[in-house]
């Protein structure tokens, strides 16, 4: 590991035109055995890490405004039980990626702010949006889905990663209907005997937002659906759940659609932010039809992200990742200009709620920069004790994810392992070993873009000892885009 230290402007730990060159576009789709691997694949480490992201910053050479507007890309890296590993990326054929292909030309705005060329004439009153499939993919009742929260899940083949078409989730949702990338692994839900079972929502914001909760079986069949309207406009990408409790936190935004409408922003450019309001936290019973919605105030700052939460008597803790301010593109730059040094570093709070007494008091767990939290899924909704998050190298400020922490909630204990000077991470997937008895036995399966190669390489760090050198790393015969999220399963598909 490096031991480079800075944290000045003039002395950075990365550098710039390397950091810049994970945002290109990776158009071609590869297929092959990585032969490239330095050290051993744990032998018992079978199955397939999926990982979604934007894999196209530019359509057909006209640039993307924001990262986030890039059409969606699975990888999915299988390892096999004879110790091979093989990989394979195919971008999700929605039908704005197979249109733009076709054409040849950028057809649809970004909501991020993408906007077609030819300035606002041409993007006046245009508010068709393209599902991009491009935040996250999980392997749930035998579908692999690839998820964007503004829009259907799109269903792809597993072996193949072939697209199938859009997934209405055996008749759940309605054509239209949208289901957020972020849904939580119930690993042992207390109303069905203890079998596992998947939690997400979908909102639809207005002037007062509609929170719907979906419940769901290991076979894909829904067990439960309830839907609560909550006063004023909601910007909510992420949720936590406990045995018995859905959380939100409502942000302090507001919408004001007209630049988007007249063709000057994208609709995520027309959030605003209100620093000075309170944060809505809404505490969503999962099964219990009399037991009320309630929303508490707090003070949080903007949350894309949370860590878990868990019950403990009668309070509720959530931990989750809180910017002071909303990190936004601004217009008329460029994200890859973005100055670090200007942006709020996303730092770690836990907050703990007396649902009877319906206060709410926070504390910081960690104050250096932190993004794409990560435990062991047999913990989600319950005590714990290991967290897992990319972050940057230095333990100051803002600056791109160079590094993976783990911190004992414990003891206070850290470690790191940072891949600095050229290395930027992605978000650290833990994967239980089987018959694990402590908590952090496991492996963490971290993409990491080399910027001095121009490649990825997957990593596998050994998560009872963050710091010792990587168990193994694969080689990737070629760059893929900074990701989003991802997820294991045990099952090997190839
Ligand atoms: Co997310």
């Amino acid at each position: 590991m490096t031991s480079l230290i800075s944290s000045q402007k003039e002395n950075l730990v990365y550098d710039r035109q390397q950091w810049q060159q994970g945002y290109q576009s990776q158009p071609n789709e590869y297929d092959y055995f990585i032969d490239e691997i330095e050290g051993k694949v744990p032998e018992e480490l079978q199955g397939t890490l999926f990982r979604n992201g934007p894999g196209l910053l530019d359509v057909q050479g006209t640039p993307l405004q924001h990262p986030f507007d890039g059409d969606g890309m699975i990888c999915a890296v299988s390892f096999l039980p004879n110790g091979k590993v093989h990989f394979r990326n195919r971008f999700v054929r929605t039908e704005g990626y197979i249109q733009e292909q076709k054409a040849g030309k950028m057809i649809y705005r970004g909501v991020f702010g993408t906007q077609k060329p030819g300035g606002w004439l041409n993007n006046i009153f245009d508010t068709n949006v393209k599902n991009i499939a491009n935040t996250n993919v999980i392997y749930w009742g035998k579908k692999l889905l690839a998820l964007w929260e503004a829009a259907e899940p799109y269903r792809l083949n597993p072996n193949s990663l072939e697209t199938i078409g859009k997934d209405y989730l055996d008749g759940v949702l309605s054509s239209g209907d949208s289901i957020s990338a972020h849904p939580c692994f119930d690993p042992s839900c207390e109303f069905d005997e203890g079998q596992p079972c998947l939690v997400n929502f979908s909102i639809k914001p207005g002037l007062s937002s509609k929170i719907t909760i979906y419940e769901f079986a290991p076979d894909g069949s829904l067990l439960r659906q309830h839907s609560h309207t909550v006063p004023g406009f909601s910007f909510i990408h992420d949720f936590a759940i406990t045995p018995h409790y859905c959380l939100f936190l409502q942000n302090p935004v507001s919408f004001n659609p007209l630049p988007y409408i007249l063709g000057f922003k994208g609709a995520g450019e027309c959030v605003n932010f209100h620093p000075n309001k309170p944060s809505k936290l809404i505490i969503i019973p999962r099964n219990a039809s009399d037991e009320k919605v309630k929303t508490l105030e707090t003070n949080s700052g903007f949350i894309f992200h949370h860590v878990n939460a868990f019950e403990e008597g009668n309070n509720i803790y959530l931990d989750s990742i809180c910017y002071e301010s909303l990190p936004q593109v601004q217009p008329d730059t460029n994200y890859k200009q973005t100055d670090f040094d200007n942006l709020d570093p996303g730092q770690i709070y836990r907050f703990k709620i007396n649902i009877d007494q319906e206060t709410v008091d926070k504390e910081i767990i960690e104050s250096r920069c932190c993004e794409f939290p990560y435990i062991n899924p047999n913990n989600v909704g319950r005590k714990y004790r290991y967290l897992f998050t990319g972050t940057a190298h230095q333990n100051q400020g803002n600056a791109p994810l160079q590094a993976i922490l783990k911190l004992d909630l414990l003891t206070g204990k850290k470690q790191l392992h940072s891949f600095a000077p050229q290395g930027y991470v992605s978000e650290p997937i833990f994967v239980p070993k089987p018959n694990a008895t402590d908590e952090d036995q496991g492996w963490i399966l971290v993409m990491v873009y080399d910027g001095y190669k121009h490649r990825s390489d997957i990593v596998i760090l050994d998560g009872e000892n963050l710091e010792k050198d990587p168990i193994s790393t694969l080689h990737l015969k070629h760059h893929i885009p900074y990701g989003l999220h991802g997820s294991w399963t045990s099952e090997v598909f190839i």
